[in-house]
């Protein structure tokens, strides 16, 4: 076969293949409550968990049963309620952790135990205060005591990302002998960069392939350099085959991996990398809202996705693209993500004519060019000291040069 012929049955045989399935595992209730200043109530927990399993999230790790006899009723409450998803409770890697998080999932549908150990040099030697032999004794054991409760066993190796390569490796290898289905690679401080982490899911999927073949390969990130997104993409491009992630980026320090980010990502470039996940990007709109409730932490209007801006355009250059097709600045449709605003037009000193014209019209004015342009040299003037130049102000300047509105207006501009 020649070089050309090869590469196109290459690509052929790619178009045709079906699409990795991505395990979308939601950590808000657990890691993201680590959030400085959150604590989600009991019914927080069974109200947000619920939203999330109507999404299609496949695992929803509930809390950390062993923290408090309140997070243990919590953990349970949202094990008993969630069904057609998994929930998850984490123990570290000590038998009454174990015991506590079996204990909480009893009621749970589909129960799974995430049991972790620190397995950096650093965590080990400074926190852990044990030695590599001890802290792989302690995986395996306790993976294997986590067995006894439910089938369903994820293991990380917390710090991973800065953790010795031959090292992880033999955790992978001994969890995964002690029954993990599936071994979790946690960037615990935010540490790594999106290549790093692809070279780490591709050595430990290829140190499984060999040991248990069965095992899924999961990354978990933190945003402390802002690149946990980008991380996770990249561990699903390297084949990953779940992500780790809390809805509106909450959780520890800089916060986790954005549930919303990663999820639009994917709906805009799974194809291209050969991946679906089972979440229905429609519901992220509500979920973000709902958790903004919940845990009092505010959605940064810059937010990618969910933020008030997220689709709000400001500038002159982009509002005369957006007027004629949205799609020339905007890569997601505001819709397909369940935004609560939307694309809308914000008139201020950047705004161009296009802008505004088309504004003055959806408020009923129908301006012909001279004192169109009068009102524009007027909005400009407003515009100089307003951040954003109100339908209000936009009434007193059509009135102010004598133009009378000829229809009630719609609120927003017809897009
Ligand atoms: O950040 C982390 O390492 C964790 C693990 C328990 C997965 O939250």
């Amino acid at each position: 076969m020649s070089t050309q012929n090869a590469i196109q049955s290459a690509a052929a045989n790619h178009v045709a293949a079906e699409p990795r399935r991505v395990t979308v595992f939601d950590t808000t209730l657990r890691d993201g409550e680590q959030t400085a200043g959150v604590c989600f109530s009991t019914d927080d927990k069974i109200e947000i968990a619920l939203a999330l399993a109507e999404m299609g999230v496949d695992v929803i790790e509930a809390g950390f049963p062993i923290n408090s006899p309140g997070e243990c009723r919590a953990v349970a409450e949202v094990a008993a309620h969630v069904r057609g998803a998994s929930v998850c409770a984490l123990a570290r890697a000590v038998p009454k952790d174990v015991a506590a998080a079996g204990e909480a999932l009893r009621h749970a549908e589909a129960p799974r135990i995430h049991v972790f150990v620190n397995s950096s040099d650093m965590q080990m030697a400074h926190q852990l205060r044990k030695t590599r032999e001890q802290v792989v004794e302690m995986a395996a054991a306790m993976v294997r005591s986590a067995r006894e409760f439910t089938d369903d066993v994820e293991f990380s190796p917390m710090d991973a990302t800065r953790a010795d390569r031959a090292f992880i490796a033999e955790l992978a290898r001994a969890a995964a002998g002690a029954g993990a289905g599936t071994i979790n690679l946690p960037d615990t401080v935010g540490y790594a960069t999106p290549e790093q982490v692809a070279r780490l899911v591709e050595f430990v999927r290829v140190v499984l392939a060999q040991h248990a073949p069965e095992a899924v390969v999961s990354f978990h990130g933190q945003d402390d350099l802002g690149l946990a997104t980008a991380n996770a993409i990249a561990a699903i491009a390297a084949g990953a085959e779940q992500v780790e992630l809390a809805v509106n980026g909450i959780g520890e320090r800089a916060g986790n991996t954005a549930f919303e980010e990663v999820v639009a990502a994917l709906s805009v470039h799974g194809e291209r990398l050969g991946v679906v996940c089972g979440v229905d990007p429609r519901g992220i709109g509500r979920v973000s809202d709902l958790v903004e409730r919940r845990s009092g932490i505010p959605v940064a209007p810059n937010k990618a996705v969910v933020g008030r801006n997220a689709f709000r355009h400001a500038s002159g250059i982009h509002q005369d693209g957006v007027l004629k097709e949205r799609e020339t600045y905007e890569v997601l449709d505001p819709g397909a993500v369940g935004h609560q605003v939307g694309t809308q037009i914000v008139l201020g000193k950047l705004s161009g004519r296009t802008g505004f014209e088309q504004r003055v019209r959806a408020l009923g004015y129908r301006l012909s060019e001279a004192p169109l342009e009068k009102a524009f040299r007027r909005f400009q003037e407003v515009a100089a000291h307003t951040p954003e130049v109100s339908d209000a102000d936009l009434h007193v300047i059509c009135q102010g040069i004598g133009s009378q509105r000829r229809a009630v207006p719609g609120f927003a501009i017809d897009l």
